[in-house]
């Protein structure tokens, strides 16, 4: 459905995307994370023809996004980062005019933003107007406007960001809703978030494609069975020494430190407790866990210290 190929995109020296490329199916859900930064945005405002690329081709659904912006636009509902809602409009309004805009037709029109409304959670705020409304409710109208023309993509840039935790979990269970019907692109930097709502995730750092998979593929490739997650009293004591003794254990896979937290990973549990002695005085809190998308993030990208 999209098919990106050897997309690179610069901002004077800034390389926002390097020669990314990434195929999206029909009715999949793709999750796209990565450090502050990386390219995610940039790579979603390409394929929703809002930028243009320096290099490389995307096609949405058989159009060239340079070619044929109008097809790919009237395909495409796009949740920004910020949504930009005309504030004086009230909920109604804006819906009708972002309606009318996409080609809906009038008799269906109606119709469909009251199904909108009611979808989003919105029906007894048509008639506010948008500067009236909370991050969480601006969010929801946000969601609304990208979808009043039924279109057969959706993206989503960081759909729950900033909201409180009720309302962060309506809008996933919506996003849930729509699995497998539509095409979703989602930006996440909540790793239970694309874990679990995501058929694949894409790490993205430096533009460019680290890693990708479902999230249980991401998962099973963190070395190890399980986490010893270590919390340092003060990690400018943990030494290089300190670092080739836990190393030499026969159980331990991989260590990362990353501020005060020593994330170990381990193939079993027999070394825990000589491990744990051998922190001694440092050591402040210890617990195991299983991998979850959040080591994975961690583990693959680079900008988190390794030792
Ligand atoms: N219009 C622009 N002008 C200059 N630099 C830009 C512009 N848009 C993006 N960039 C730069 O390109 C890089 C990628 O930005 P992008 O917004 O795509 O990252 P992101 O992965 O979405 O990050 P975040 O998680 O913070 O939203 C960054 O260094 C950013 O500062
Ligand atoms: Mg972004």
């Amino acid at each position: 459905m999209i098919e990106i190929s050897s997309l690179s995109k610069r901002f004077g020296k800034i390389t926002a995307l390097n020669e990314l490329s990434l195929n999206i199916k029909k009715g999949e859900l793709l999750g796209i994370i990565g450090p502050n930064g990386a390219g995610k945005t940039t790579a979603i405002r390409i394929i929703s023809c809002i930028l243009h690329p320096d290099h490389g081709q995307v096609m949405v659904g058989g159009y060239n996004v340079m070619k044929n912006p109008l097809e790919i636009k009237s395909m495409i509902g796009y949740l920004p980062e910020e949504p930009n809602l005309y504030e004086r409009f009230k909920a109604y309004d804006l819906l009708k005019y972002f309606g009318e805009l996409y080609g809906v037709p009038k008799d269906r029109l109606d119709t469909r933003i009251e199904e909108l409304l009611e979808l989003v959670g919105m029906s007894d705020r048509a008639q506010y107007r948008i500067n009236t409304f909370s991050k969480g409710l601006r969010q929801r109208i946000g969601i609304a406007r990208a979808l009043v023309h039924d279109p057969e993509i959706i993206i989503f840039d960081e759909p729950t960001m900033g909201l409180d935790p009720a309302t962060a979990i309506s809008i996933r269970e919506f996003i849930g809703g729509l699995k497998g019907e539509k095409t979703i692109i989602l930006c996440t930097h909540y790793m239970d978030e694309a874990d679990s709502l995501c058929d694949r995730v894409a790490i993205l750092n430096q533009g460019q494609i680290l890693d990708m998979g479902s999230p249980g593929e991401l998962k099973s490739k963190i070395h190890g069975d399980l986490i010893l997650k270590i919390n340092l009293k003060d990690p400018a004591q943990f030494s290089k020494s300190d670092f080739k003794s836990i190393e030499s254990y026969s159980s331990v896979e991989n260590i990362v430190l990353n501020g005060k937290d020593l994330d170990i990973s381990l193939n079993s549990q027999k070394d825990i407790s000589d491990i744990v002695n051998h922190i001694g005085s440092n050591l402040m809190a210890v617990n195991t866990k299983d991998p979850t998308l959040e080591d994975v993030f961690i583990q693959t990208v680079s900008n988190i210290k390794r030792i």
